[in-house]
């Protein structure tokens, strides 16, 4: 039975521009017209729209808001970025799946997606809140043939324009703070976790992870989030079509992955700039002792620039920063 409904639905989405009548689709999956009428009517019910037209046939038309390999495929529109999706229902986390497909060998642009993590992990291996069906958890696994591992951390960088571009599209207006998270006001919309396998002077892979708050009313977060974190729900007060989000994303991302690549970080870091959180703005930072600073840029090795108050510059690749 789900067997069935599965292949009828990769039927529908095989011929997304055309029609396909139901003697066809009952042929192809030799089942009878009523069975294929009442597979319908189950998709309907869980939120997929159908055209049916006389003497034509049957065609999809809307994708329901949940996230299945099926609607994030339908309507993707990039070159390799999603090539191959491993949708899960629930993991550990995608981060975890990614590295052991990489590790098989698992192509460029391979994506690992799931409707909930039990184990998300952020950076500096904190805990991240992935609730089941609200937001976007994936892991995209990438083989730049050309990057140093010492650029590698630029990434992170290229994703955050790519997110902030995206968002932007969804009329959702984002900062990126430095070097991870993408904001709205003072609360955090998503986060990005770049991890890498290399040997000395070659990138072997990398697992380039997304988690991005989509659904969630404040009550969806665990407690110890709810002050810090927001949603696309929450900002625009409309729900939003996750499978579109995730499809804009993978689209500017591959975009500015490729220009990076051709052109190197200065496009990039231009792009970044118009997006960066606190711009100009003075900020704390945390050494050995708390001193104030003023943020002025990020450098083409993607390090903050910041002035202090005796106007000597710094360069900062992992300090604490109290925004
Ligand atoms: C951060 O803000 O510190 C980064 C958060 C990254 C979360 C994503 S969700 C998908 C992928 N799987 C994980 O376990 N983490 C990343």
């Amino acid at each position: 039975m789900e067997d069935k409904r599965k292949q009828l639905i990769e039927l529908l989405f095989s011929n997304k521009e055309d029609y396909i009548s139901g003697q066809e689709l009952s042929n192809r999956l030799n089942i009878s017209r009523s069975a294929i009428w009442k597979h319908m009517n189950e998709l309907k019910n869980v939120g997929y729209e159908m055209e049916a037209v006389t003497n034509k046939g049957y065609r999809i038309i809307k994708v329901p808001n949940t996230i299945s390999e099926q609607a994030l495929r339908w309507g993707l529109d990039t070159n390799w970025f999603g090539n191959l999706i491993n949708y899960k229902p629930t993991v550990g986390s995608t981060q975890t799946i990614a590295h052991e497909l990489a590790r098989e060998g698992a192509s460029h642009g391979t994506v690992v997606i799931a409707n909930e993590q039990t184990m998300g992990r952020g950076r500096l291996k904190r805990y991240w809140d992935s609730t089941f069906g609200l937001g976007l958890w994936f892991s995209t696994i990438l083989r730049p043939s050309s990057l140093e591992p010492k650029n590698a951390t630029q990434i992170t960088l290229v994703a955050a324009v790519a997110i902030a571009r995206a968002l932007v599209k969804h009329e959702v207006d984002v900062k990126i703070k430095w070097p991870n998270d993408i904001f709205v006001g003072d609360l955090k919309l998503a986060g990005i976790l770049t991890e890498m396998q290399a040997e000395q002077h070659l990138v072997d892979y990398i697992i380039l992870g997304i988690g991005l708050n989509g659904n969630q009313g404040i009550n969806d977060f665990h407690p110890s989030v709810q002050e810090k974190a927001t949603s696309i729900y929450q900002v625009t007060g409309e729900q939003v079509n996750l499978n579109h989000i995730f499809q804009t994303i993978s689209k500017e991302f591959e975009q500015m992955y490729e220009l990076f690549l051709e052109k190197g970080f200065g496009p990039i870091k231009l792009i970044w700039e118009n997006y960066a959180y606190k711009m100009d703005e003075w900020i704390t930072i945390k050494t050995n002792e708390l001193w104030e600073a003023k943020l002025l840029s990020i450098q083409n090795d993607g390090a903050l620039r910041v002035k202090d108050e005796q106007g000597t510059e710094h360069t900062l690749y992992s300090a604490e920063i109290l925004w």
